[in-house]
C-alpha cells in the first residue's frame, strides 16, 4: 500500500507535486526541512472514518463518534478542519486542551486524558466543561471528586480500563496489557470497583468505560476482542448496580503503511468488523445498545504528511560483507523525527526535485546530530546520482513527528505547511533563534 498522501504526483518534469505544489517550490518559499501536509489527505481520512463507523453502527440502529487523537499532530488550523468534518477532539495534557480552546474547538467535544493529570489540569478541564474527563486511576478519582465538589458541578468521566489485550506495533505504544501504566485492571477487579466508587459519588456522573489498546495495530481481532471484554465489563456493572453505562469508548490504534509493503487497517474493513462484533454480543448479553466512540489518530493525520529535506554530505561506508552502503545526511534528523530512534520505526524516502536514471544503490538516510543512532530511514536504494543540493521527501510523517519534535542540538524545528489545490499555507511556523533564545535566560539578564 502506498505510503505517500493520494495527491502526491510526479509533474512532467520528474519533480514530486502534493497538494498540486510543486516540492522545490514549496522548499524555496518555506525552507528545509518542512513538514508538508496535505488537507485534502488528512481530511478526506477524517471523514473516511466519521461516515465508515457511523455508517457500521447505523446499520444495527447505534450510533459511533470519532475523536481525532491531538496528540498525532495539533494546531490551531488542524483542530477547525477536525471541527468542521465532525469529529470530537481528545486531548492529553493542559497544553493540547489550551491549543484546542484557543482553535475555538467546543470544549463539549473534547476529552481530556492523562494518566497523571496535575490538580490544574483537571481543575481548567472542569472549568472550561470538557465533555469528558478519562480518569485513569483511583487516585484521579478521589482528586477529581474534590475538585468536582469545591466547583459544584459534577465531572462527567469515563473510566479507563486495561482489558488485558496485547497489541501495537512496539512494546512502547501498546497499552492495554496488564503490566504498564496505563488504566484500571479488568482482571484484578479494580475497574469494576472504580466504576463502583464513581457512580456512587454526588460529584461525578460517569458517563461510561474507555479502553485504548495500543497504536499502530493491524489486527482487527484484537480491536474485536477488546470491545468483547468492555460489553463484558459494562453488562457486569449494569447488573450489580441496575444501571446501564451511556458510553463506550475503544480507542484509537488503526495502523498506517510506512513502506509500499505495509497493510493498513482502514476505516472501510475496521468498522463493520467492530459493529458486528459488537452486535454478537449485545444479542447475548441484552440490555440497551450504548454510544460508542474511537479515537483515532495516526490513521489521520498521518499518510497526509511527508518531511521534505535537502540533501547535504554523502559518503559510503564499507559494509561487512564486502559491499558498501551510501549515507546522505539530510539538514534534520532526530529532533524533527524521534520516530526510527524510539521504536526503530522504517520510512520511505525518495528523490523528490527531479528525476533520475541511475540505478538505485543501498542508501541510508541520516541526519545531522551529534549520534551514529540518528537516522530518518535505515535502509532505502535510493539513486545513484543524489547529491548535495537535492531534496529528499520522507513519507507518512504527519502523526508523531512535529508533535514529538523536539529542539536537540540547538535545531530549530520545522515548520507545517499545508497544501491544497496548488497553494501553501503556513501552520505551524518554524522555529527561529529567537525561540531558542526565549527560554535561555541571557547574560544581560544576570547583571
Ligand atoms: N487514544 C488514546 C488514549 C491514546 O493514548 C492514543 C495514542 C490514541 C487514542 C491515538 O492512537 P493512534 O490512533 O494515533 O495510534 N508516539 C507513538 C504513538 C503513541 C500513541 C500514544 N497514544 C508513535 O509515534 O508511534
Amino acid at each position: 500500500m502506498s505510503p505517500w498522501p493520494s495527491t502526491s504526483r510526479r509533474s512532467d518534469d520528474g519533480t514530486l507535486t502534493v497538494g498540486g505544489c510543486d516540492v522545490r517550490d514549496l522548499a524555496a518559499e518555506h525552507g528545509t526541512p518542512l513538514y508538508v501536509l496535505d488537507e485534502h489527505d488528512m481530511r478526506t481520512r477524517a471523514r473516511a472514518f466519521r461516515d465508515e463507523f457511523g455508517r457500521a453502527f447505523q446499520a444495527h440502529g447505534a450510533r459511533c463518534e470519532v475523536f481525532y487523537a491531538g496528540k498525532a499532530l495539533l494546531c490551531s488550523e488542524v483542530a477547525r478542519w477536525m471541527h468542521e468534518d465532525g469529529l470530537g477532539l481528545d486531548v492529553a495534557s493542559g497544553g493540547e486542551l489550551e491549543i484546542a480552546l484557543r482553535a475555538g474547538f467546543p470544549p463539549e467535544k473534547i476529552a481530556m486524558h492523562g494518566n497523571n493529570k496535575s490538580v490544574q489540569e483537571l481543575t481548567r478541564a472542569l472549568e472550561v466543561g470538557v465533555g469528558r474527563i478519562v480518569v485513569d486511576s483511583l487516585t484521579e478519582i478521589a482528586l477529581l471528586e474534590e475538585i468536582a465538589t469545591r466547583q459544584g458541578s459534577p465531572a462527567r468521566i469515563l473510566v479507563r480500563v486495561t482489558t488485558g489485550v496485547h497489541a501495537g506495533g512496539h512494546e512502547y505504544i501498546a497499552t492495554a496489557h496488564e503490566d504498564q501504566k496505563f488504566g484500571l485492571s479488568l482482571a484484578s477487579g479494580e475497574a469494576m470497583k472504580a466504576l463502583t466508587l464513581a457512580h456512587e459519588s454526588a460529584a461525578l456522573d460517569v458517563m461510561g468505560i474507555h479502553t485504548h489498546i495500543g497504536s499502530q495495530i493491524l489486527s482487527i481481532e484484537a480491536f474485536r476482542e477488546s470491545a468483547h471484554r468492555m460489553l463484558a465489563l459494562r453488562s457486569e456493572f449494569a447488573l450489580a448496580t441496575g444501571h446501564e453505562l451511556p458510553e463506550v469508548d475503544l480507542g484509537g490504534g488503526y495502523a498506517i503503511a510506512y513502506l509500499d509493503e505495509d497493510e493498513s487497517l482502514t476505516p472501510g474493513r475496521a468498522a463493520p468488523a467492530i459493529a458486528d462484533v459488537i452486535a454478537d454480543v449485545m444479542t447475548s448479553v441484552g440490555g440497551q445498545w450504548p454510544t460508542f466512540s474511537i479515537e483515532p489518530g495516526r490513521a489521520i493525520a498521518g499518510p497526509a504528511g511527508i518531511t521534505l529535506y535537502e540533501v547535504g554530505v554523502t559518503k559510503d561506508a564499507s559494509l561487512d560483507d564486502g559491499g558498501t552502503r551510501r549515507y546522505i545526511a539530510v539538514d534534520g534528523g532526530m529532533s524533527d523525527n524521534m520516530r526510527p530512534v524510539t521504536y526503530g520505526a522504517n520510512y520511505s524516502a525518495q528523490l523528490a526535485s527531479r528525476e533520475s536514471l541511475a540505478p538505485p544503490i543501498l542508501s541510508r538516510v541520516v541526519g545531522k546530530h551529534c549520534e551514529s543512532g540518528d537516522i530518518v530511514v535505515r535502509e532505502a536504494h535510493l539513486p545513484e546520482d543524489i547529491s548535495r543540493g537535492d531534496l529528499l521527501a520522507v513519507a507518512a510523517t504527519g502523526a508523531y513527528g512535529r508533535s514529538m519534535s523536539n529542539n536537540y542540538n540547538a535545531l530549530l524545528r520545522p515548520a507545517v505547511v499545508a497544501v491544497h489545490e496548488g497553494a501553501s499555507r503556513v501552520i505551524v511556523r518554524r522555529d527561529t533563534l529567537a525561540d531558542l533564545f526565549r527560554s535561555d535566560v541571557g547574560p544581560e539578564e544576570f547583571q
